[in-house]
């Protein structure tokens, strides 16, 4: 099946198949990140514009090394260095930006929607990095392609997602994937932050954290997300740590088995602690590297290319695996 998305703006659009074209896509990336020459000529001559209007680490800089080991030029520009501050629209930025010849756009903002209105209005494509608490569809992607490497098949694996699932678009994006991907996935939380109506996107809502995680195999951790939520859905951080945070006696619970995920950034000693965060299980780090290979993926993909020009790199320094020339 030829991909023919230009822009990647949600994960609920996706199909299965299309989820499962970018992960094999992103493997065969993958591949090239452990070369001494890790750059591949697949969108050499493609200028790519980060547009960060909300703070970000791992995203942003994924994105930047993603489009730099495609051999494309990358441009960041964020959002208190921007003329934004001055009164400028997105709008009008965006499209300032694709007439200073951008080739793609990825965009993080504060608003839901703000992708998908740009797709709308620009004629190059547009990756969506987070908007809100909407989606995040590239964070979603990286954390089945990490689940998939150290559980294989995700039909039937018990995946908990645990922490503030109201606002937040890793949850959503993660919810999307998962269910599409046959996973069975409880959600876990105070009920201010995990309301009953989540069970229509096809998952099990439950405020029993021991029952939830000895059944895991996957567990997933969330923060508290300050910036988007009111005051009053939990009395307290100290009180939501004291009920739902992932310690040494609740991650006894665990089967031995269950590996633990966080997408970042971390609260350390709120949501999880941390000997659990730098453990054994945790697969965090993981996911932060095989951010670059995903966000390869799809940045190849979204510009033109197809997962069939794609193959697995043979393991020699001269090896160009991906969109090769
Ligand atoms: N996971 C994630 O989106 O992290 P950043 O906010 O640092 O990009």
């Amino acid at each position: 099946m030829p991909w023919t998305r230009r822009h990647l703006l949600t994960i609920e659009e996706l199909s299965l198949a299309e989820i499962e074209q970018i992960h094999a896509t992103a493997v065969a990336f993958k591949s090239t990140l452990t070369r001494s020459v890790k750059k591949v000529p697949a969108l050499r001559g493609k200028t790519i514009v980060n547009l960060f209007l909300e703070p970000s680490t791992r995203t942003r800089l994924a994105f930047d090394m993603a489009a730099k080991r495609l051999s494309a030029d990358v441009i960041s520009l964020d959002g208190s260095s921007s003329s934004t501050t001055k009164g400028e629209t997105l709008r009008d930025t965006a499209q300032n930006l694709q007439a200073l010849q951008a080739d793609m756009i990825v965009i993080r903002h504060a608003a839901a929607g703000s992708p998908l209105y740009l797709s709308r209005i620009l004629n190059i494509p547009v990756i969506n990095a987070g908007d809100g608490a909407h989606e995040h569809p590239t964070q979603g992607l990286l954390d089945t392609f990490t689940m998939k490497e150290r559980l294989g098949c995700l039909r039937g694996r018990k995946v908990v997602i645990l922490g503030d699932i109201l606002f937040s678009r890793v949850a959503r994006s993660n919810i999307h994937a998962l269910t599409k991907m046959g996973a069975a996935v409880t959600l876990v939380g105070p009920s201010t932050l995990v309301p009953q109506w989540f069970t229509a996107m096809g998952v099990r809502v439950s405020h029993d954290l021991r029952g939830a995680l000895a059944d895991a195999e996957v567990v997933m951790l969330l923060r508290i997300q300050h910036e988007r939520q009111a005051a009053g859905l939990f009395p307290s951080i100290g009180e939501y740590t004291s009920m739902f945070g992932l310690n040494k006696t609740r991650a006894s619970w665990l089967n031995p088995k269950a590996i633990i995920m966080h997408p970042g950034p971390i609260n350390r000693g709120v949501e999880i602690d941390s000997e659990l965060a730098d453990g054994d299980r945790s697969v965090i780090l993981q996911q932060v590297t095989n951010g670059i290979a995903v966000r390869m993926a799809v940045l190849y993909l979204c510009a033109g290319g197809q997962p069939e020009n794609v193959t697995p790199a043979p393991a020699t320094e001269t090896s160009r695996p991906a969109g090769a020339e």
